[in-house]
């Protein structure tokens, strides 16, 4: 590495990047014999001369009302559109086609987190019927129609995914906020979106005990309110129907309890509205490098065609396996995988409300046990939390998984042992699936049962996904060079986003402005697809992913922007000025610390803690730093940038690099020892750091 001074720039690509190759593992032969997709053949029908029609395979997985005409319109490139002229009902494809075939067949299995609670077993019987009574409520009682936006934020209970696919039945645009963001999160998502009906439920359990979450609403609602954006209804679903979990009082005339309305439409059947493919399913919001959060806009039929098909090929569904996703339906993962994705397919989809270490490191192994679940997928951040709490638990129990996939973060080849040896017992291929909200499925992953796993690296490109890793001025840099760039995806796929909701230029800006060439061309090899992450590509193709180039802090698989960590910080009338970094995390990968400066005069005393409430308010407890640390000014260059990469450094105990050309280079020692002894007194010694993980540390920041 190059000296830094603070005009250069080091970004990822000019480090190399040293690692191990690890070892192919080959997919398991049992696996193979019965997978859907291992004959190799596939990868030739989605070879690049086949694109765009090659998506047609995915498409054909769904009833159609119309066919489409055009498989790829570029004529709006780069807000493509796929399968135009082509018309279906999203809710129909998950639901009704399966009731009439088999009414009796499991759709979703619930488990409560207390373990003595009953499971319960949906059937896609039981499913229409009750996706269709909620659908005549929002239709009638709540006066919601097509092309309407509402608002969710609902934990992990079966009245999501029903609330969802009412919603999908009658075209109403739903957002789902993740249920651990806070009220004002919600608030901001309720106005970007223009909800005028808020969908919630008053609590849920969470690590032994109900929360209140309605309390939320009341927040969520004064923050709309705050950016002008009134809301007339709340509807509450109730966790345990006739009991109210929350200390809030209902609003009268506004908020409702679901139980209390729904009686009225008991047996009602709703039409499923015929959308246009290019009609937006839902909105998935994700941080990005400004505050205002991205409103990822999901189409009905690219979408849907595409999370079916992958489903099908790499998580390998068949309708009559058991698959269990324990993400968060809050999270574009849980509407892929949990809901979408799998229901496309018939297939019986596992929910779990709660905390996988709930009451104990085993309790995924008995529910899988029990429910016979043989496909698992879960993050990195849960396997290596899992491994910590009980590294011989997966033995106790008695199941068997044939495929298992990882996703959200970049797993660690010692993870990825323990991962395939312990809790796939060696039997189970693992899918290690890199993508993004944006991009609606997977984009790097191996097909299990035809190409060999390797610990840490995603994969090659998914099926009609050709990535592309470039420099900084567009050079490709190749695979096998050892150097990392910036992954881009050169063509488009039917699952990307449409656009930014409400912000086109916004979409322009983030994902292609980078590495397009002309702005008006409608051919799409002009269009890359900026992913925002850092990769390397070795000499087989397989793409390993260093994680975000942009100001977003990946905390256990949730990104977070670090001007939204910031702006919270601000909020606190004593904050002059506050900066978020990573630090690295042997659980979740990744941890906030926050750096805040003082206004003058301002006793210091209690500020750590109104940060961190602050933090917790304005985003949520996932959000929550490891360590707020007060310091007398933060290290800046002389144009008055805040250098990230350099509190990121002493954070990690990493070398801060030249720092004579700041403005106050004085400073930084003082910062140094304060943080590092305070470190050192809580035990808190972070390990060697990686090449990798140095690299991402210090080059923090950088633009
Ligand atoms: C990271 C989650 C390494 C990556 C589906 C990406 C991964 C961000 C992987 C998107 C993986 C996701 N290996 N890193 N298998 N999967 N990431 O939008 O940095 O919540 O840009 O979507 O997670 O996070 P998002």
């Amino acid at each position: 590495m190059t000296e830094n001074s603070d005009e250069e720039v080091v970004s990822e690509s000019q480090i190399a990047v040293h690692w191990r190759e690890e070892e192919y593992y080959p997919p398991p032969p049992a696996f193979v014999a019965q997978a859907n997709a291992n004959d190799p053949a596939i990868l030739d029908r989605f070879a690049e001369d086949k694109f765009p029609d090659c998506f047609t395979e995915y498409a054909d997985l769904l009833d159609w009302d119309r066919r489409w005409d055009t498989v790829l319109d570029t004529s709006q490139a780069p807000f493509w559109r796929w399968f135009t002229g082509g018309r279906l009902n999203a809710c129909f494809n998950c639901v009704d086609r399966h009731a009439a075939a088999d009414p009796d067949k499991t759709a979703i299995i619930w488990v409560p987190e207390l373990e003595e609670d009953e499971t319960l077993y949906i059937s896609y019987g039981d499913l229409l019927r009750r996706v269709n009574e909620f659908a005549a409520l929002l239709q009638d009682f709540a006066g919601l129609k097509t092309g309407d936006r509402v608002t969710l934020h609902m934990p992990m209970v079966p009245e999501l995914p029903i609330t969802m696919l009412a919603c999908a039945r009658l075209g109403i645009i739903h957002s789902q906020v993740f249920g651990g963001f806070s009220g004002n999160a919600c608030g901001t998502r309720i106005a970007d979106s223009g909800s005028r009906v808020l969908i919630t439920m008053d609590g849920y359990y969470r690590a032994g005990s109900i929360t209140d979450h309605k309390v939320k609403a009341d927040e969520a609602l004064a923050e709309a309110a705050r950016l002008d954006q009134e809301v007339d209804k709340v509807l509450v679903w109730r966790r345990q129907p006739g009991q109210y979990a929350s200390a809030t009082p209902m609003a009268d005339g506004r908020d409702f309890f679901v139980d209390d309305l729904i009686g009225k439409y008991a047996g009602q059947e709703v039409e499923p509205v015929s959308m246009d493919a290019t009609a937006p399913l839902f909105l998935m919001y994700t941080s990005g490098t400004t505050g205002r959060p991205k409103g990822a806009q999901h189409s009905t039929g690219g979408y849907l065609s595409y999370v079916a098909g992958t489903s099908k090929v790499y998580q390998d569904i068949h309708p009559n396996d058991v698959y269990w996703c324990m993400a968060d339906i809050g999270w574009i993962t849980g509407h892929s995988y949990i809901v979408y994705g799998p229901l496309a397919l018939g297939t019986s989809t596992v929910i779990y409300e709660g905390v996988p270490n709930y009451p104990d490191g085993g309790r995924p192994w008995r529910i899988a046990q029990k429910l016979g679940v043989n496909i698992f997928h879960t993050s990195p951040t849960a396997i290596r939390m899992l491994r910590k709490v009980g590294p011989d638990e997966p033995a106790k129990y008695d199941y068997q998984f044939k495929n298992m996939t990882t996703v959200g973060e970049p797993i660690e080849p010692e993870v990825w042992r323990w991962y395939y040896s312990s809790v796939g017992k060696g039997q189970a291929a693992i899918t290690d699936t890199w993508w993004l909200t944006e991009t609606g499925g997977f984009l790097g992953s191996t097909v299990p049962a035809l190409q060999p796993m390797k610990p840490g690296s995603c994969g090659p490109g998914a099926l009609g996904i050709f990535p592309v890793i470039y420099d900084e001025n567009r050079n490709e840099i190749p695979a096998g060079s050892g150097r990392a760039g910036n992954i881009c995806i050169r063509n488009p796929w039917p699952g990307i986003m449409q656009t930014v909701w409400g912000q086109p230029e916004r979409f322009l800006d983030v994902y292609y402005r980078k590495y397009n060439a002309d702005p008006d061309s409608k051919d799409w090899h002009d269009w890359p697809f900026l992913c925002g992450d850092g990769a390397v590509r070795s000499e087989d193709g397989y793409i390993r992913i260093l994680g975000r180039i942009d100001d977003v802090i990946n905390v256990a698989g949730h990104r977070l922007g670090t001007k939204e960590l910031e702006s919270a910080a601000l909020t606190v009338p004593e904050v002059a000025e506050a900066a978020a970094v990573p630090v690295i995390d042997d659980i979740r990968g990744r941890m906030v610390e926050m750096y805040v400066s003082l206004k003058p005069g301002v006793v210091p005393d209690g500020m750590e803690a109104k940060v961190t409430t602050a933090i917790e308010t304005e985003i949520g407890k996932i959000a929550r730093p490891k360590n707020v640390w007060i310091v007398p000014d933060m290290p800046k260059t002389r144009s008055g940038k805040i250098m990230r990469r350099v509190i990121a450094s002493v954070s990690n105990f990493a070398d801060v690099g030249d720092v004579t050309t700041l403005a106050n280079p004085e400073i930084v020692e003082g910062i140094r020892q304060h943080v590092q002894k305070a470190k050192v007194d809580k035990g808190d010694t972070p390990r060697p750091l990686t090449d990798t993980e140095l690299a991402e540390i210090q080059s923090f920041g950088n633009e």
